[in-house]
Parts: C-alpha cells; structure tokens; sequence
C-alpha cells in the first residue's frame, strides 16, 4: 500500500507539474502589460489578481503560507488564505506574483511572477522580514562555504573546491548600503562582485549554473518569503543554501513567533524550509539572465517559463505562445 506522502506525490505530478506554468504565466503577462509606466503598487496589484484567478482553478487544496502579507495587512493571498478547488491533493504554496516590483515599473531587467507548491506542512512560514542568505550551486562538498564564516574565507574555499583561483568567482550581492562591507570583502578576497538592484530569488538561482550565469555565489540580506522561494527552486536542482531570520525587533520576534517559529536565530538549511517534495515555477516579466521577459505581438503572447520539480530533479523551460488572447485580458 502506497504511504500518504506517496499519494500525496502522485496527486501533487498528475494535478500540477505542468499546470502551475499557467499561474505564473498569467500573472507576468498581467504585470507586463505595466512595464516601464511607474506604477510600483499597481503592477503588483494586477499580477496578484491574476495569479489568484488561476490558482482558483487547480486542482488542490492549497493555503498560502508565503504570500502578500500577513492576513490583516493583504486582501488577497494573504498567509493562511485557502487556494484552490479543493480537489485535490493537500499542499502548501508560496507566491510571489511580481518579484522585483521596481524592477518592472522600471521596465529593468529581472522582475519574474513566481510560485512553489510543497506538500502539506512542508514550507517554512516565514513572515516578510529581512533574512541572511547565501548559496552555491550544486557540485559541491557539503559545507563548503558557512553562513556564519567571513565572506573571505566562503570566497576562498569556494574557489578552492572549485579548483580556481578566487579572482574567477563572481558573487551575486544586492546593491543596498547595508551590503557596503560585504562587498568590500568579498573583493578584497579577489572575487568579482555582480551587484543586482532587485530580485534575489533569481540570483539564487543563477548559482545553479555559472557556466550560463556567470555567477558562483550568492551572499547577502534581502526578504525571507523570496529566499524560501529560492529554496524550493535550490531543492529542485541542486545546490547549497543556508539562510537565518534577522529578528531585530520586539515586533518582528511576536511575529515570528506567531508563524509558530521558536528559535528565531535558527540557521536554516534548504531542507529546513522545504522539508518535502515541491515544485516551483517563474516566468519572466521583464527579460532577465534566466529568462526572457513577456513578447506582445499582434496576434499572440509569448512567455518563457521555467518549471522544476523536487521528485524527479527535472527542469523544464516552456516558450509559450499564447493565441486566446482573451484569457489574459
Ligand atoms: P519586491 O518585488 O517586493 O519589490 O522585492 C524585490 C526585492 O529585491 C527582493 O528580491 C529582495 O529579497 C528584496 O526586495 C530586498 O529588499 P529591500 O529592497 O528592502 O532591500
């Protein structure tokens, strides 16, 4: 007889391995069509009405437990909300409808929609506070680079179990002031640093394939709902990621404690926030490194996507090209 997390697989593939591309393609044509107006709060706002009309229609019994905000502060995939037909196998999700809501505003680089479905109870809850990341791709002895080590040191053992010297690292940081002494280290260690002004959940993952990106490390501080995001993608193909809350405030330890977290300086593994088998799909607002950005043409929509799943370690990368063009009005 098969165990409950096997029946939960099998509703989890036969529901939703390709399905949930549509989600998150809706929701970047959605915000594509504002890209470049100015319109930070509106671009989100559109994005989230899309993907919550989509996620209505899978097949699942789904709650949000990294959404928009916490139930009293977003009307619509608040944490807690129920998505879904409820149909379905038990899962938890987490959505970012537009992640790099400047990004697309400013019509740069990088703003991707973007989702991860995990089995029942499996997410992290994390509430929208800052967290500590850093992430390699796969290939690596465990515990090559530390969270808690210096950057130089990460940078050196890095390079060293990659067999180059450190000047061929490029680390991935945020262009933030709070990251001034990050970077200096990291460069002062020899690497190159390639700053981003938005969008960590893809710069974790372009760690996943520096022969493509160009980028080995990712290091620095940026929100906790886009770094568990950015461990379902690490735990679908591979590599290391480690991450800790930063819980500075009497508000933000009532809020985490509230999320049912006990020890708010835990260092999380990637298998501590995605403790099961999950899938995770993006699909590109604006053309970006890993993806290209929604395309209007006359008579149709193109979107590119990529879809992973945790089971079977299988990426799947769809152009799309959309001809019902009604369904994305
Ligand atoms: P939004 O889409 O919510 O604007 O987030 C973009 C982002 O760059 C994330 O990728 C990152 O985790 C976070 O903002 C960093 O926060 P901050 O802009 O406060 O440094």
């Amino acid at each position: 007889m098969s165990s409950k997390s096997d029946r939960t697989q099998q509703g989890l593939e036969r529901a939703l391995s390709l399905e949930i591309a549509r989600v998150t393609e809706r929701a970047a044509v959605a915000a594509a069509r504002l890209r470049g107006r100015g319109a930070v709060k509106e671009s989100d706002q559109v994005a989230v009405d899309a993907m919550r009309r989509e996620l209505s229609s899978l097949p699942i019994d789904g709650t949000v437990v990294i959404g928009e905000g916490e139930m009293d502060e977003a009307p619509m995939l608040y944490i807690g909300e129920k998505v879904g037909t409820k149909r379905g196998p038990k899962v938890d999700i987490a959505v970012d409808p537009l992640e790099g809501t400047t990004l697309c505003a400013k019509n740069m680089p990088g703003a991707i929609a973007t989702l991860a479905v995990a089995e029942d109870g499996t997410l992290l809850h994390a509430p929208d506070i800052y967290m500590d990341k850093i992430a390699i791709g796969p290939g690596y002895p465990k515990g090559v680079v530390d969270l808690d080590a210096p950057a130089d040191d990460n940078i050196r053992k890095l390079a060293k179990a990659k067999g180059v010297k450190p000047d061929e690292i490029t680390a991935m940081i945020l262009d933030r002031p709070r990251h001034a002494d990050l970077i200096a280290a990291v460069r002062k260690a020899g690497a190159a640093v390639s700053l981003i002004t938005d969008g960590d959940v893809a710069g974790v993952i372009h760690t996943a394939d520096p022969d493509k990106t160009g980028i080995d490390i990712y290091l620095g501080i940026g929100g906790a709902p886009e770094g568990v995001l950015a461990a379902a993608a690490l735990r679908c193909i591979g590599g290391q990621m480690q991450t800790r809350l930063i819980v500075d405030t009497d508000d933000k330890r009532e809020r985490v404690a509230k999320m049912g977290i006990t020890d708010p300086r835990r260092k999380y593994e990637i298998e501590d926030m995605v403790r099961g088998d999950c899938l995770f799909a993006a699909t590109g607002v604006t053309d970006g490194r890993m993806l290209r950005g929604v395309r209007f043409a006359k008579d149709m929509i193109e979107t590119e996507t990529v879809v992973m799943r945790s089971a079977s370690a299988t990426v799947r990368w769809i152009r799309a090209e959309h001809r019902e063009l009604d369904k994305f009005s």
